[in-house]
């Protein structure tokens, strides 16, 4: 697949307006994606997990208008009309212009809510792109006169990249990659796919606490924070190990080595805030409490033999990882001994899930 594979042909139905309602999910990575060419293509290949709990569900209502001169969208959060997102989606439009050529021909409201807190420090814009990507794709297929569901998923997942990179991971599950790795077959800079091999089944189900250790906004965007990978001095070998990473958790996934898992995950989540430590200007996105969190996971792990691990975005908040089978105790200990480092002890209980949703379509 090209780009241009994505650009279409003449529509063949007319429809003047409607709504769709999408929900989709966040994701975490255990590969991390940091540092992008133009047009959103990543430097490296990445995979996550696809979350189940933490969503966004968002309504798409259009209707024809007259002029076709410019995009014509509002945008509300949980009821709330938010003039400030429209600079994003304005971009996002203006970038999947080509590819949607319809945007134009429509005035659009954007209604969107999360399942999680608003402000937890947990990034929307994974889960909020893709949903957003969705709705437009239920829109196009009602355009065009047919299209099969591996195509809609695609594009979709092509467009979400547009609007954020990582988003392009979310639209299915439970296991995705974005980003072309010689030995996974079909894996591509341009749109996730769901990761073609079999998965030991210490993997299934596999839980995710998510402990809100800042709530703040980012210190660093992810746009500037990819930015910083341009020039750095350690990118090459960086984006190197990425691949080597990937082709060592291909064997963890199918011997079900949940040490080696450990091993990996932990590293890339340190590798990641290492390059931001060792950028040019630097940063450093954890807090004192990440730190003291990790710390008391590595000890439970020595205390227990636990498989517990963890994993960090771009930010302070600390994911733990664990087998499904270990829930209890994990939680128990998550509890008594790691919620005091979260700010007013707020944390998130997430396990694997299994992609997007539609929740409702009607075209008129
Ligand atoms: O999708 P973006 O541009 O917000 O970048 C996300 C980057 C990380 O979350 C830090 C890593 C990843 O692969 O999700």
């Amino acid at each position: 697949m090209t780009e241009n594979d994505f650009i279409p042909r003449p529509y063949k139905n007319s429809i003047q307006d409607g709504n769709i309602t999408w929900s989709s999910p966040s994701n975490i990575a255990l590969v991390k994606y940091w540092g992008k060419k133009t047009n959103q293509i990543p430097e490296n290949p990445s995979i996550s997990f696809t979350l189940d709990h933490c969503k966004t569900i968002t309504t798409l209502s259009y209707s024809a208008k007259q002029t076709q001169e410019k995009f014509a969208f509002e945008v509300y959060l949980d009821g709330e009309k938010k003039d400030d997102f429209k600079p994003k989606i304005a971009t996002f439009f203006k970038r999947v212009e080509n590819y949607l050529p319809f945007l134009k021909n429509f005035h659009f409201k954007i209604e969107t809510s999360n399942t999680f807190p608003h402000s937890s420090g947990i990034a929307s814009s994974a889960s909020g792109m893709s949903a957003l990507a969705l709705c437009l794709m239920s829109i196009e297929r009602a355009l065009s006169e047919d299209m099969s569901d591996e195509f809609f998923i695609q594009k979709a997942s092509f467009l979400a990249r547009l609007g954020s990179g990582s988003a392009c991971r979310s639209l299915e599950g439970d296991l995705i990659v974005w980003g072309t790795h010689q030995q996974i077959e079909g894996s591509s800079d341009l749109f996730g796919v769901k990761y073609p091999y079999v998965v030991h089944n210490n993997f299934k189900n596999y839980q995710d606490t998510i402990l809100l250790v800042d709530k703040g906004e980012k210190q660093v965007s992810s746009t500037v924070g990819h930015g910083l990978m341009h020039g750095h001095p350690f990118a090459k070998r960086r984006f190197d190990q990425a691949h080597e990473n990937m082709s060592d958790l291909m064997t963890v996934f199918k011997q079900g080595d949940l040490d080696r898992f450990i091993e990996i995950v932990e590293s890339e989540a340190l590798t990641l805030h290492a390059m931001m430590m060792t950028s040019m200007p630097y940063f450093i996105l954890m807090k004192p409490n990440t730190l003291e969190i990790i710390n008391r996971i590595w000890a439970y792990r020595r205390k227990t033999q636990s498989k517990i691990c963890f994993t960090l975005d771009a930010g302070a908040n600390v994911h733990v990882l664990y087998p499904e089978n270990e829930k209890t105790q994990v939680l128990d200990f998550i509890k008594k001994e790691l919620l005091e480092y979260c700010q007013n002890e707020q944390y998130i209980c997430d396990q694997i899930g299994f992609g997007a949703q539609l929740l409702g379509n009607d075209n008129q």
